[in-house]
C-alpha cells in the first residue's frame, strides 16, 4: 500500500485551510511542506507560522521538506509549529549524523533527502537514524517538472540498502498517474505529488490515480 502526500506548493495559498481539508477528505495520507528559503533554492514559499495556523486545521501527518541552506537552525522552529516528519537535504547538512540525532532529540521522524545529482553513498552511515528517504525526481525549486527518469535507478538501489529496516522510501517531483507506478515498481512507498493532485478540483479521482 503506497502512501500519498500532496505538496501544498500546488495548492491555492488563498484558501489553503480549506484545500487541506478537501485533500484529507479526498483520501490524503500525509500533507507535504514544501520549505524554500529564496537561497538553497531560487524560490520562497512559506514559514513555521503558516505550518503552525495549518496544524490547528488538520490532523495529518506534516512531512516537512526543508529546501533551506541552514536547516540546523530552523528544525526547532519546524518542531515548535507541529511538524511530525522533518526532512533535511544532505546536500546542506555539513555534520549529517549530528542533524539526524537532533531531530530525533525533538522527539520527530527524521528524513533526508537527496538532489538527482546526489549518490545515495551519503547515506551509507546514517541508515541506524533514518525513518525516511527522500529521493527527489526534478531539481528541488518548483512545482510542475518533468519527472528525471535516471531517479529510478537510485530509488531501486536505496530500496535494496533500506532492506528490512524500518525506513520509508519517498519520491518527490513530476509524480502522476504514469511516474506513480514506474515510482512504485521501483520501491517507492509513499509519492508526493504537487500539480497532478491540486491541477484540476477532482482531488478524490487524481489521488485515486496515483495509487
Ligand atoms: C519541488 C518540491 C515538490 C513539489 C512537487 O522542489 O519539493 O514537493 O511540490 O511538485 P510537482 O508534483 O508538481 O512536481
Ligand atoms: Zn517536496
Amino acid at each position: 500500500m503506497v502512501l500519498i502526500a500532496p505538496s501544498i506548493l500546488a495548492a491555492d495559498f488563498g484558501r489553503l485551510n480549506l484545500e487541506i481539508a478537501a485533500v484529507a477528505d479526498a483520501g490524503a495520507d500525509w500533507l507535504h511542506l514544501d520549505i524554500m528559503d529564496g537561497h538553497y533554492v531560487p524560490n520562497l514559499t512559506f514559514g513555521p507560522a503558516v505550518v503552525k495556523s495549518l496544524r490547528r486545521e488538520s490532523k495529518l501527518i506534516f512531512d516537512t521538506h526543508l529546501m533551506v541552506t541552514n536547516p540546523d537552525e530552523m528544525i526547532p522552529w519546524f518542531v515548535d509549529a507541529g511538524s511530525d516528519i522533518i526532512t533535511v537535504h544532505a546536500e546542506t547538512c555539513p555534520h549529517l549524523d549530528k542533524t539526524l540525532q537532533s531531530i530525533h532529540g525533538f522527539g520527530k521522524k527524521a528524513g533526508v533527502s537527496l538532489n538527482p545529482s546526489t549518490s545515495e553513498k551519503v547515506l551509507d552511515y546514517v541508515m541506524d537514524k533514518l525513518d525516511l528517504i527522500l529521493i527527489m525526481t526534478v531539481n528541488p525549486g518548483f512545482g510542475g517538472q518533468k519527472f528525471l527518469t535516471t531517479q529510478l535507478e537510485k530509488i531501486k538501489k536505496v530500496k535494496r540498502m533500506i532492506g528490512n529496516r524500518n525506513i520509508l522510501l519517498e519520491v518527490d517531483g513530476g509524480i502522476n498517474a504514469d511516474t506513480a507506478q514506474l515510482c512504485k515498481q521501483a520501491g517507492a512507498d509513499v509519492l508526493v505529488a504537487g500539480s497532478s493532485v491540486f491541477n484540476n478540483p477532482n482531488y478524490v479521482a487524481n489521488i485515486a490515480a496515483l495509487r
